[in-house]
């Protein structure tokens, strides 16, 4: 296993690419089963999670071609209705192809997802949502069958907007019989990225990006060539990274109006933002001030940067009240931080963060995705060296993260563990 070395210090300077966004570029790659024939999705991030997809679908019976940037699926003989246990335990949004295969073949065999680190992620509203659109649902030896001739419209309340249930429900619907309505949907631009995509394969759905989403299906879809948005979590971790370095970086790529949430806090602290021809100027202060978040659904404050800011707030001047909505189990990433001298008392749901003049670096052990982000900006700015082991968990959600860094002049270097 890999580990990433750095050695802290550096202010970040220069340009970076922000690349396709994993969170979109999933649910756009497994909705291609919709459409029998060959889809080509660009601006694919080349990642761990993006080669576990194609791996999935190839199970399926799809043909995959995955070059850099570029995925070929051709889905013409999908016949395997089954997800198994080996391919979805390495990456919960398998899930993402159980809609598309009931849509598809009327039938659909995917193991349960199971944990993972941050919490028990059920799917129990992914399966509500098909038993009102007359599926049958069966669950057994760690399995979900599900059955359906032809998946008829209904109108489907969800308790939480849950972003992978909304994004599953809305292409079980594109084929159904009738009109389907999904109250109290997620609202990420991810979702509205995918119901674009579906849009060009043919289908028919209003208001997606919205808490409610229309969908009326139709017979048949077709193949698509798209293109995905860039990755806004990305974007997110590489202004805190010019932040906690006090450098100054330009990025590129990005759509400023997809992390509003995540600019207004990182300028809160005394952080410059400024837009700069196509992309975004993020300027370093000396002693960023403390700023109090909250995670919540889109467009609120994203759990999927709390991680991240919480790095930037244990060397900021003053006390951070940190506040986990989303998920039950979202701060792995503090014992590393405190054992680099951070100040962090976790009261359940909530972190007290008190920022201290500076953080050193240590040996750190990764632990989730955005976990492992939150360590190499603390590592950009601590003193000394920090090792980061078990690196594939950021392969999974980053593209290319040391040659990107060390672009910007990061000290940072993958070691065969
Ligand atoms: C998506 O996960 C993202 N993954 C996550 O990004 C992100 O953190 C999350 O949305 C929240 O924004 C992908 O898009 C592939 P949820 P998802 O369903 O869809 C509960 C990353 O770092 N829930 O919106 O699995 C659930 O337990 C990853 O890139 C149910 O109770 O998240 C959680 O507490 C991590 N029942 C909350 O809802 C359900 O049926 C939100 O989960 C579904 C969800």
């Amino acid at each position: 296993m890999d580990e990433i070395v750095i050695e802290g210090g550096a202010r970040l300077k220069g340009e970076v690419r922000i690349s396709g966004s994993k969170n979109a570029a999933l649910p756009i790659l497994a909705s291609t089963i919709l459409a029998p024939g060959t889809s080509t999705i660009y601006n694919v991030p080349d990642l761990i999670d993006i080669k576990t997809m194609g791996k999935l679908l190839n199970h399926l019976g799809a043909k995959v071609d995955i070059e850099t940037g570029r995925v070929n699926v051709d889905v013409t003989n999908i016949k395997n209705p089954e997800a198994p246990y080996e391919l979805v335990k390495t990456m919960r949004a398998s899930v993402l192809v159980l809609c598309p295969l009931v849509a598809r073949m009327g039938e659909a065999n995917v193991s349960l997802p199971g944990g993972c680190a941050i919490g028990a992620r059920p799917i129990n509203l992914h399966l509500m949502g098909l038993e009102k659109m007359g599926a049958r649902v069966e669950i057994e030896h760690g399995y979900v069958k599900v059955k359906a001739k032809r998946l008829r419209g209904s109108r489907i309340y969800l308790d939480i907007p849950t972003v992978t249930g909304t994004e599953n429900l809305m292409m079980a619907a594109t084929l159904a019989d009738g009109t389907t309505i999904i109250e109290n949907a997620a609202c990420e631009p991810e979702v509205s990225d995918l119901a674009e995509a579906l849009k060009k394969m043919g289908a028919r759905i209003e208001g997606a990006g919205e808490n409610i989403i229309t969908i009326e299906g139709v017979d048949s879809l077709k193949p698509i060539n798209y293109s995905v948005i860039p990755d806004r979590i990305e974007a997110g971790t590489f202004m805190v990274a010019g932040a906690i370095t006090k450098g100054s970086i330009k990025i590129k790529d990005c759509i400023p109006g997809h992390f509003d949430a995540v600019m207004a806090k990182i300028k809160e602290t005394g952080v410059e933002i400024t837009e700069e021809d196509g992309g975004l100027r993020v300027k370093g202060v000396k002693s960023p001030k403390a700023v109090d978040l909250k995670t919540m659904p889109y467009p609120g404050f994203p759990t999927d940067m709390q991680a991240q800011m919480m790095a930037l707030m244990t060397v900021a001047e003053g006390m951070s009240v940190i506040t986990e909505t989303i998920f039950e189990n979202r701060f792995m990433h503090v014992a590393e931080l405190k054992r680099m001298g951070a100040d962090i008392k976790v009261e359940g749901n909530t972190a007290i963060v008190h920022g201290v003049p500076y953080l050193s670096g240590a040996p750190l052990m990764a632990t989730d995705l955005r976990a492992s982000a939150s360590l190499i900006i603390a590592g950009l700015a601590a003193k000394g060296k920090t090792t980061l082991s078990r690196a594939y968990h950021i392969d999974r959600g980053y593209e290319k993260i040391e040659e990107k860094l060390s672009a910007l002049g990061a000290r940072i270097k993958r070691e065969r563990e």
